[in-house]
């Protein structure tokens, strides 16, 4: 049973650390300066890996919940509240992504900024929520 636990504990933070990679890619994507078409092409081809390893993590978290026979603790109330906020930030922007005129200038480099904040917040509410999950654990 302790050699399940720690698995899971394992397979639910290496799913949190690929998160991360793609959070900097993604700002790195964003910050290089290119052409938007360029640009929102390989925008387009991360945004899927995004949510599956989002559901990754839910998934193994949920595997955690049963090893841990569903002993809710502070740590946990958060990481499922930063995973809510960054799902649902991530619908809002896709939206805007859609919306957006992709020929303007001015709405690409509001998009630009949007997407940043958006990435920046996502990186330093994951890494907030992991140390502060070790921290109370
Ligand atoms: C992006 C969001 C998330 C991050 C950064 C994250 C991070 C972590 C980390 C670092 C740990 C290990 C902490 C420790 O061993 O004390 C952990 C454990 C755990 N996570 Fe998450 N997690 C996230 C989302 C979730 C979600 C959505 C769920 C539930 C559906 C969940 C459920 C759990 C549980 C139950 C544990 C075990 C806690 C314990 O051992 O007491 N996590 N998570």
């Amino acid at each position: 049973m302790n050699e399940f636990i720690s698995l899971s504990t394992q397979l639910h933070l290496l799913f949190v650390i690929v998160l991360v990679v793609l959070i900097g890619i993604n700002l790195y994507l964003l910050k290089k300066d290119t052409g938007f078409v360029r640009l929102s092409k390989k925008l387009e081809l991360i945004a899927p890996q995004y949510y599956i390893v989002l559901s990754a993590i839910f998934f193994t978290g949920i595997i955690m919940m049963a090893v841990t026979q569903f002993a809710f603790h502070i740590g946990v109330w958060v990481m499922i509240f930063v995973w809510i906020f960054i799902l649902f930030f991530g619908i809002k922007g896709h939206r805007r992504y859609k919306k957006m005129d992709k020929k303007d200038e001015v709405s690409q480099s509001n998009y630009k900024a949007f997407a940043i904040k958006k990435y920046t917040i996502d990186l330093v509410l994951v890494v907030a929520s992991t140390l502060f999950a070790y921290a109370v654990h």
